[in-house]
């Protein structure tokens, strides 16, 4: 096996083993000094810096929790991979599935508009979301998909290392904050993810049968063209 390969092999194991660690299971040696062992694994002169198409290889045919079994396709992000912002949102729904692009239907046209009234092009943001399958009927994600998935979204984002990420709805925000409170009382402030600001916002499907919410999503991208400089 060559270097690329172990290495492969190695995320493989640690992300089993997160995936394990969260899902609260005791039938291994979960202690913090084992998995501080483990993550350091791989990495010094044996590892090969990650990159987004290395975690894309990772993912590969992804079978680790029930939704490979309706999706179409996996989709996993896109957008500029030096971006200063991040856009994550829940979940692919029928026309990312179908396209295996993010943020492609009727919200993601309002979210392309959310990104031009902030003056950026999508091209210069990255868009992802939370899970990377579709959920069957564009039900909300289940805790064990968001579990099984999460590792990925985290290795994108230490990848990406952002200034700024916008969580778009509930899944978004309280998934990566690791908090329950609403994206009522969530949105309007800055919060923190691994020392990078997290701004809150409503989702723009949301947004499609709210409009009204349109004003307090315009307040909070103001927030965010103030702190970003823009
Ligand atoms: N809604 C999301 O949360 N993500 C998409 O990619 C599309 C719709």
């Amino acid at each position: 096996m060559n270097i690329k390969g172990f290495n492969s092999a190695i995320e493989e194991i640690k992300n089993h083993l997160r995936f394990l660690a969260a899902s609260g299971c005791r039938g291994f040696d979960c202690s913090k000094e084992s998995l501080n062992t483990i993550e350091s694994w791989g990495s010094k002169q044996t590892s090969l810096p990650e990159t987004l198409e290395s975690i894309r290889k990772d993912l590969g045919d992804c079978r680790r929790c029930g939704l490979c079994d309706n999706r179409r396709n996996i989709v996993f992000g896109e957008g500029n991979h030096s971006a200063k912002l991040v856009f994550v949102g829940e979940g692919p729904g029928y026309e990312e599935d179908q396209s295996g692009r993010p943020f492609v239907g009727a919200a993601g046209q309002l979210l392309t508009k959310i990104i031009q009234a902030i003056k950026l092009t999508r091209e210069q943001v990255y868009i992802c979301n939370i899970i990377k399958c579709r959920p069957p009927e564009n039900r909300n994600p289940l805790p064990d998909e968001i579990l099984a998935c999460s590792p990925f979204l985290q290795r994108q984002i230490a990848v990406l290392k952002p200034d700024f990420i916008c969580a778009l709805g509930t899944f978004a925000a309280q998934t990566l904050l690791k908090t329950k409170e609403p994206i009522s009382r969530l949105r309007g402030n800055f919060h923190k993810y691994k020392g990078i600001m997290v701004l809150p916002t409503y989702h723009p499907a949301y947004l499609l049968r709210n409009p009204d919410k349109k004003r307090d999503v315009w307040e909070d991208m103001k927030m965010l063209m103030n702190e970003m400089g823009s």
